[in-house]
């Protein structure tokens, strides 16, 4: 009896460790490979991560929202800004893939890209404010 019973929960941690092993490989599809292997090489200390707050709230919070829920007061009707502080990073959560999207924007230019307008500490700088309010369990 007791047997069965410890089998029974094996059983269930293996589909458990499956079903977990899926949905991280999963999300990570929608990443971008080449963005991926790019470290980041601004240490997250309180100045860098003030200074991408401050470029934040003057370049992204009209879309993504004061405290980063995808609130933005000007975003466009037909799009929706991503939560930036949920556990979801629909376009890979790496600091080189962010770092990616902030450059490049997304949706055809629907969300704009920084690209040629902000240094490339500057942008840096807000992926290390974005894990400051972003969620801490998300790989790097
Ligand atoms: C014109 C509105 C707009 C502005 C301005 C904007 N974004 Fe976005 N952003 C979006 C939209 C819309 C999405 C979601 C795209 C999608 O669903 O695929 C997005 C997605 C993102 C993502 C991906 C989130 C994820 O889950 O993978 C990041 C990171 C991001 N924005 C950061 C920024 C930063 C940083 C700035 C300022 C430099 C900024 N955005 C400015 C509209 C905007």
């Amino acid at each position: 009896m007791i047997r069965a019973f410890k089998q029974g929960i094996g059983v269930l941690i293996l589909v458990w460790v499956v079903a977990l092993t899926a949905s991280t490989l999963s999300a990570q599809t929608s990443g971008n490979a080449a963005a991926k292997a790019v470290k980041n090489p601004v240490p997250a200390t309180a100045a860098s991560i003030k200074a991408g707050e401050a470029l934040y709230q003057k370049n992204c919070q009209f879309c993504h929202g004061p405290t980063g829920l995808g609130d933005g007061k000007l975003a466009p009707k037909d799009m929706k800004p991503a939560n930036l502080t949920d556990a979801k990073w629909d376009h890979g959560s790496t600091d080189g893939e962010i770092h990616a999207v902030i450059l490049g924007g997304l949706m055809d230019k629907k969300m704009p890209g920084v690209k040629g307008r902000m240094s490339d500490t500057d942008v840096w700088n807000i992926v290390n404010y974005l894990r400051s309010i972003g969620p801490k369990t998300a790989a790097r």
